[in-house]
């Protein structure tokens, strides 16, 4: 039998060849203990022990198996965040979406297909709030490992994440239950480590030792669960070059936004008086609800003679709350459009969709008391409903053509019209709580409007859509209005899985619905996904055999309820 089974591997080795390698990893999670700001028990969810968890490295095109095994004390699911997965949303990930918990003492071989992704992507938990500290990078080569379309000598990699002073499951289950604010993170930590600012922290911050000269690309992962982040680097430039899996036009700038759930590709030489220099993580707020205000600081230095006791020098960063840097950054993203990597922006737009994306409040049960603003509870919507998750997954639900379990009934619009950003105290605040899915046809090209409303506590959402990445046409502040049309970029538009919704304002997306599956789109901010800012797009597959969805795999996690 194992004979046999080596030998079906190696043919299907031979067979991929052609597309590209079929790589193999192995992640176990499990609990594992940790030292962190001067707390000596902790223990936290990991994968394989690590915090931030081990690197997938492949080249575009590869197939790569990575068999999860779970033996901490609840169910898990992975999702590989920015993978399109090509008809094969059965290892996509997210709970009750597209599967069920991996229960613990159970494994799940799951498949990631690459395509045309190249770049930095990253791997992180999609069921409660695990992804806290089970999340890791995926790094993609081009083929031929030189073959970028720009220059540099070394690379690393930056994962920025947020650290709780409890359990985050605990966390975000007592939050659901109370309906109030889930605790904030009490630090920002950079490859797990939170640097000087902290106590405890001052010896073990992150450094990178640059040589004089040479040039470094910087893979930045924004796995924070909250806060979009600035960046900066003293006294050096940054030179961006690749976000969220694709190339962007290099261009130059002294900081970057990134929000959660992004990933940018810096470029940064090593050109200044040898010494050392902070580089900083510092959030932006541009909300009036509770937020971690701290800061995170690693340190470039640079491997000569100098005096190393001279305190580094710090880079000019936006203040915490200010806006309008955060906006002039993102609308400098443009993506390479070059003749090996063209932008196919869609141009004749066959369904066109608006969503809304609000912050709501639920009214509090009688004879309860709940913890949410106004004693009321935390709730979040798109396009008035609330998503619910149901307790079986869509995907599979779709697949074997149960009913009951979601309705195909998510408007193209908002259910009505307002001054969305304008003076909405008059309207009542609550959403409808249900699982209702947008249904898209094969190949359609569609456009979707967020439209960002004043409800609660307005502010940036970083909305992200599994299965594809999507060229951002347009971005601006207040109500959208039909004149902007005219002015969208279809040229060279930033190519992304993510793109911040800004606060009181709208951004226009657009994709081809070339991937049949059930695919989750959500706010990456995981205070807003666990209140139901979230929906299911289920693409319909094409007449032709090869426009339908690959088979499942032989096992998956099993659903109670099928
Ligand atoms: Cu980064 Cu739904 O995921
Ligand atoms: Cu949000």
């Amino acid at each position: 039998m194992g004979t046999f089974l080596g030998f079906a591997f190696t043919l299907t080795l031979l067979f991929c060849m052609a597309q590209g390698e079929v790589l193999r990893y192995d992640f176990l999670v499990r609990e594992t203990p940790i030292d962190m700001l001067c707390e000596t028990n902790r223990t936290i969810l990991t994968v394989n022990g690590l915090f931030p968890g081990p690197e997938i490295r492949a080249h575009r095109g590869d197939t790569i198996y990575v068999n999860v095994t779970n033996i901490g004390p609840y169910g898990v699911t992975i999702h590989w965040h920015g993978v399109r997965q090509i008809r094969y949303p059965w290892s996509d990930g997210p709970e009750y979406v597209t599967q069920c918990l991996i229960p613990t003492n159970s494994s799940f071989l799951q498949k990631i297909i690459l395509t045309e992704e190249e770049g930095t992507l990253w791997w992180h938990a999609h069921s409660d709030r695990t992804r806290a500290t089970v999340h890791g990078p995926i790094i993609i080569l081009p083929v031929g490992n030189t073959n970028y379309p720009y220059k540099f000598d070394e690379q690393h990699t930056i994962v920025i994440a947020e650290w709780y002073a409890r359990d985050t499951k605990d966390i975000i289950d007592e939050a659901l239950a109370s309906g109030g604010d889930p605790d904030l993170s009490v630090a920002y930590t950079i490859n797990g480590q939170p640097g000087d600012t902290y106590t405890c922290s001052n010896g073990s911050a992150y450094n990178i030792t640059v040589v004089l000269g040479k040039t470094y690309l910087f893979r930045i992962i924004h796995s924070g669960m909250n806060e979009e982040m600035f960046f900066g680097i003293a006294k050096h430039n940054l030179t961006v070059v690749g976000m969220d899996g694709a190339y962007l036009k290099p261009f130059n700038t002294n900081y970057l936004m990134i929000t959660p759930g992004q990933t940018m590709d810096v470029l940064v030489t090593a050109n200044q008086t040898p010494g050392r220099y902070y580089m900083v993580f510092s959030p932006f707020v541009d909300t009036n609800a509770p937020s971690n205000e701290n800061v995170t600081r690693g340190i470039l230095q640079y491997n000569r003679n100098y005096n190393h006791s001279e305190t580094p020098a710090l880079p000019e960063l936006p203040g915490f709350t200010n806006k309008s840097d955060a906006g002039n950054f993102t609308i400098r993203l443009r993506s390479l459009n070059s003749k090996e990597h063209p932008s196919t922006v869609p141009t004749s737009i066959t369904r066109n969709i608006t969503i809304t994306v609000s912050v709501n409040q639920q009214p509090c049960p009688a004879n309860q008391t709940c913890a949410g603003p106004q004693g009321q509870i935390h709730s979040a919507s798109l396009n008035n409903i609330s998503f619910w998750a149901p307790s079986i997954s869509i995907l599979q639900a779709y697949y074997n053509n149960l009913k009951g379990v979601y309705n195909e009934t998510f408007p193209d619009k908002p259910p009505f019209v307002f001054d969305y950003t304008g003076n909405v105290s008059a309207l009542g605040e609550a959403a409808n709580v249900s699982t209702e899915v947008l249904m898209i046809n094969y190949n359609e090209e569609v456009e979707i409007r967020f439209q960002g409303t004043n409800f609660g506590a307005a502010e940036n959402h970083p909305m992200h859509l599994h299965g594809y990445s999507f060229y951002v046409v347009g971005m601006g502040d207040g109500n959208f209005n039909d004149t902007y049309i005219s002015e969208y970029n279809t040229v060279d538009p930033p190519y992304v899985n993510t793109v911040g919704l800004p606060k009181n304002g709208w951004t226009a997306i657009r994709f081809k619905a070339d991937n049949p599956g059930v695919w989750f789109m959500h706010c990456h901010l995981d205070r807003h996904a666990s209140w139901g800012m979230d929906t299911v797009l289920i693409v319909r597959e094409g007449p032709d055999k090869d426009q339908k969805m690959l088979p499942p795999p032989e096992h998956m996690p099993p659903c109670s309820g099928l």
